[in-house]
């Protein structure tokens, strides 16, 4: 299926799910269309080939994050619930892109204390109120010259001030907020 049919597909089932569903657990979450553009454009931008991300949901961000890659280049992505790890899953292999994409059915917490592999770029978009705890471990994961993009660094500041606080100490980061979609913080690690 052509991916811009399955993008399209995606952003219509993900407002209708989320208008719908009270179950927050069920909700799919997805980031908005100009978070994927601009998710894109950082990939390629960066000359990204390892990209981890934490928060897969159905896998909506994860198709832009690994169309934006070269052929070689591989997500690894971190669901903790295996309903939604599924439904990524059969979107990963409709867009015929399983092939870039390594799924982890895991708590991000646990993976990321258990994991010594280097990334080049990090999207972040899951537990919010753990973020600060995962920060030391996600900056020892990031590559020299890579990017940390967050989500949500607007639509829930509150919720990520500690996080984006901590990471403003650290000497060998530059950082900005960008009116992106609901607001992305991206870091630049020297
Ligand atoms: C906002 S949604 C991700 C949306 C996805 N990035 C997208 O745009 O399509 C957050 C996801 O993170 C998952 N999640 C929350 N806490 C987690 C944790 N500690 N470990 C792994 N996944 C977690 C949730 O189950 C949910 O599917």
């Amino acid at each position: 299926m052509p991916l811009s049919d399955l993008l399209h597909e995606l952003e219509i089932l993900g407002e209708q799910n989320d208008a719908s569903e009270t179950n927050r657990a069920k909700k799919l979450l997805n980031i908005t269309r100009d978070t994927g553009e601009f998710l894109a454009v950082m990939v390629k931008a960066s000359k990204a080939e390892l990209v981890l991300e934490i928060g897969t949901s159905n896998g909506y961000s994860t198709l832009w994050l690994a169309s934006a890659l070269p052929a070689s280049g591989k997500v690894v992505t971190v669901e903790k619930l295996a309903d939604k790890a599924q439904m990524a899953a059969e979107n990963f292999a409709r867009a015929e892109l399983q092939d870039r994409i390594v799924q982890v059915q895991a708590d991000a917490g646990e993976f990321l204390r258990g994991n010594q592999q280097m990334f080049d770029l990090i999207f972040l978009d899951a537990d919010r109120s753990s973020y600060l705890a995962y920060a030391d471990d996600l900056l020892s994961r990031l590559s020299s010259g890579g990017v940390l993009v967050c989500d949500n660094a607007m639509s829930h500041r509150h919720e990520l001030e500690d996080f984006m606080a901590y990471l403003s100490t650290k000497d060998t980061l530059t950082s900005c907020l960008l009116p992106v979609g609901k607001g992305e913080f991206v870091v630049h690690k020297a």
